[in-house]
């Protein structure tokens, strides 16, 4: 029988992969930390935005000095930082000019069904192979070479992210730079007087591994199936962490206020991440702000999820350098980035004792109750023993309610559910974690641990899908769709 390649499961573990060693390891604290540019509109009408995405190939120098060949939206990863505000549409339209087929997810958007990035709604690569006149996918959409995704913003402000979502091959896509950020406002978190602008810092951290000609190293093995080894994988651990790109990367801080928002971009490994001096608050989680602040010693960031903090510097001295450390990892990967304190600043920012008015959601809402197994059987990884199938739906809950879903594991999974966003209600015998907390959409849950959740399925109608958010997991078939009738 094939076992599992590289499989512990520390409860309080890096996830559930193996290490893929580079043979590149750049000096940690040098590069600049990048930020990525801000995507500009081709047209502005009254309520909407557009844009213009082309994904291409190309070369970004993500270690100094060296060249790397990347797949990226307007050729840069991470791609373009999408702004976007409540209550206006933003339209993107995605060329896709790479040598493969490729489909783009909002992760944590109230998406409509036909731009949500399904996995078999394929953009096909542009002067490759051009689609047949009349060619329709699974799901009977029409394939092209360029697609329009509709993003009616009607949701709260909140630190969202954009990737690759390409059947049974999201984990090499991405691995390949197909991911960036997507950040939405609202009124109520502009009257707030968080730290804003340059102290408003998107930090998209992802593990990496490096061939010695600078490529990015990813396993040649066909990952539903068991390699040479008989092995099937489990997940793929970098030995480089990136930050928006740049490895183990510094920047420069005044002694004052930053608000952090913390993206885990990574295919398969969890952080656990602290400051080594100033202290840290939580005000958001994947769906928005949270109610109140939270102050947090450190905080757990499982693949697709996002933590946004206020980092306060204040009061360090000139020259102090904060490393962000990452107790989940070994060696190199223990560290994430440096900041460097420059000295006081004028800074009339402050912490709301109150963030926004948050619904809790109380069990009794809940008008159904599923359950959703979590487990690597038949050479898959599967979800209630059934391997993902495109054609294929799991239930079908209804616009407009609450769900109650449990889910269960036999190891690392953090469990993604699209256009439904939920409440952690439990997670094992006790209630939810101070990293539970706010709406979320991605949740970590850990080897044989179950963790319920509340869903609340307004927004749209179609067919979705829920999924590991180790992209490794995804691959081999651990994804489910359910549709909102
Ligand atoms: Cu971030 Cu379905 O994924
Ligand atoms: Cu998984």
């Amino acid at each position: 029988a094939a076992t599992l390649a590289g499989c512990t499961r520390p409860v309080d573990g890096p996830g559930t992969g193996e290490l893929l060693a580079g043979e590149l390891r750049p000096e940690r604290f040098q590069a600049k930390l990048p930020i990525p540019p801000v995507a500009r509109p081709v047209k502005v009408t009254a309520d909407t935005d557009h844009y213009l995405v082309t994904q291409r190939v190309a070369q970004a120098e993500l270690i100094p000095g060296i060249k790397t060949e990347i797949w990226g939206y307007d050729g840069v990863f991470p791609g373009p930082t999408f702004r976007a505000r409540k209550g206006r549409w933003t339209v993107v339209t995605v060329r896709n000019e790479l040598p493969v087929p490729t489909s783009t997810h909002l992760h944590g958007g109230v998406t409509p069904a036909e731009s949500d990035g399904f996995p078999t709604d394929l953009i096909l690569p542009a002067g490759y192979s051009p689609a047949p006149p009349g060619h329709h996918s699974a799901t009977g959409r029409h394939h092209d070479t360029t697609r329009d995704y509709t993003y009616p913003i009607t949701q709260r402000a909140a630190t969202l992210w954009y990737h690759d979502h390409r059947m049974d091959f999201t984990g090499p896509q991405v691995w390949r730079g197909l991911a960036g950020l997507f950040l939405i406002t609202d009124e109520i978190e502009s009257a707030l007087p968080l730290p804003r602008d340059d102290r408003d810092l998107p930090l998209m951290i992802c593990d990496r591994s490096f061939a010695a000609d600078g490529s990015l190293k990813y396993p040649q093995r066909d990952m539903t199936h068991p390699g040479a080894d008989g092995m099937f994988h489990a997940g793929i651990f970098g030995d480089v962490i990136l930050v928006n790109g740049a490895p183990w990367p510094r920047t420069e801080a005044a002694a004052v206020r930053y608000r952090l928002r913390l993206v885990n971009g990574s295919n398969a490994r969890r952080y656990r991440l602290s400051l080594s001096a100033g202290t840290i608050t939580q005000i958001g989680s994947d769906a928005g702000l949270l109610a109140a602040p939270l102050p947090r010693e450190d905080v757990l960031l499982a693949p697709g999820e996002r933590v946004d903090v206020i980092a306060d510097f204040t009061g360090l001295p000139a020259g102090t350098e904060v490393t962000m450390a990452n107790t989940l990892g070994e060696g190199p990967t223990a560290d994430v980035m440096r900041f460097v304190i420059t000295g006081p600043a004028p800074d009339d920012t402050r912490i709301p004792v109150t963030l926004t008015t948050l619904e809790t959601l109380d069990r009794t809402r809940a008008v159904a109750e599923r359950r959703f197994d979590f487990r690597f059987g038949g050479g898959r990884w599967t979800i209630n023993d059934q391997p993902y199938d495109p054609a294929a739906t799991m239930c079908s809950v209804r616009e407009g309610t609450v769900e109650l879903w449990r889910f269960t594991s036999d190891f690392h999974h953090p469990v993604h559910v699209h256009m439904g966003h939920f409440q952690v209600l439990s997670r094992g015998a006790g209630g939810p974690e101070p990293g539970d907390a706010g709406w979320k959409d991605t949740v970590d849950v850990r080897p044989y641990e179950t963790v319920q959740v509340l869903v609340d399925f307004t927004g749209h109608r179609g067919r979705y899908m829920l999924h590991c958010h180790n992209l490794e997991h995804e691959d081999m078939a651990m994804m489910a769709n359910f549709d909102i009738v």
